[in-house]
């Protein structure tokens, strides 16, 4: 399965801050954001990943990232000159999913849950069609909306609708099969001017083969779209890395978890950045996965 993080966008709501810059380097704590949704991909066992950028910071990209291979991935990129919706990126990505099935996630989405890691890779495994997911918000309007049937099958899905038929948000993360490069080939852009990726949702919700997998308490999802989120998610991180003495989307560690990389090459990655807590944590962890290794099966994240 191949994995695309779509980085692009303006980030208006954050200006100042992307004035000059992607708002998805912009730091989330100790780190910058698009660690956290490239840790998802890579939980879920994806190790070929397309990053979506503008233009002006594709070069930003690659300097963190290279070709990937020091993380145990192959990273390629493409640009997106205006931003024209979610949707588009199957079409700017047609020639790297090549037919496969793909994970996208969006750069500015985190999600941080104990039983995460085998919820995703079962839902890669197990993919028919594609899988949305649901996760219960105080303010539905502001995101794509997913109305249930008694039994928790999908029945509608909205787009920021104004009178919302549940408070089930559909979180930026989602699993396609083979076909979405044609059905996102055949969308209009919708009254905003947007390929919306609901509506790649619902041709498949049509089609009978959109699953929803709903996230439960037990998984926190935040977005980082205005200062005062952003701030609460950098809060939030912090909190669960200082109570719990662990680091929410460190990249160099999960591609140890994950097998892509071995704890010498781990600690290696840490000892460039040894000057900084983030390393020290990096190394450290490769030494105790070295000693005792954490069976995939086990990971908790
Ligand atoms: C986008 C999607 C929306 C989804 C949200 C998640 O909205 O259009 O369906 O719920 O991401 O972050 P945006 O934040 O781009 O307005």
């Amino acid at each position: 399965m191949k994995g695309i993080v779509l980085a692009g966008g303006n980030g208006t709501r954050l200006r100042p801050l992307t004035l000059v810059g992607s708002k998805q380097l912009v730091p989330v704590y100790d780190k910058p954001m698009v660690y956290y949704p490239l840790s998802m991909l890579m939980l879920a066992g994806i190790d070929d990943i397309l990053i979506i950028t503008r233009p002006t910071e594709i070069e930003q990209f690659r300097a963190l990232f290279g070709d990937g291979s020091r993380l145990g991935l192959r990273i390629a990129y493409a640009t997106q000159d205006e931003p024209r919706g979610i949707a588009d990126a199957f079409r700017v990505g047609a020639d790297h999913i090549k037919g496969e099935e793909c994970a996208l996630i969006l750069g500015d989405n985190l999600f941080h849950g104990a039983r995460l890691p085998s919820l995703l890779r079962r839902t890669a495994r197990e993919l028919r069609g594609c899988v949305l997911f649901g996760h219960q918000v105080a303010e539905p309007w502001r995101f794509g909306v997913v109305e249930t049937d008694a039994k928790g099958n999908p029945l509608s899905i909205e787009e920021k609708p104004e009178h919302p038929r549940s408070n089930l948000a559909i979180p930026g993360l989602y699993f396609f099969d083979d076909n979405v490069t044609d059905i996102a080939g055949g969308l209009r852009p919708s009254a905003r001017g947007e390929l919306e990726i609901t509506d790649v949702l619902r041709a498949y919700l049509a089609e009978g083969r959109a699953d929803l997998v709903r996230l439960g308490r037990g998984v926190t999802w935040l977005d980082t779209g205005t200062h005062e989120s952003l701030l609460d998610a950098g809060r939030f991180v912090r909190d669960m890395q200082h109570h719990q003495g662990i680091r929410l989307g460190c990249v160099e560690e999960v591609a140890m978890f994950m097998g892509f990389i071995s704890p010498e090459a781990c600690f290696d990655l840490g000892a460039e950045m040894s000057g900084s807590p983030y390393g020290q944590y990096v190394m450290e962890s490769a030494r105790t996965h070295r000693d005792n290794p954490v069976p995939t099966e086990l990971l908790e994240y």
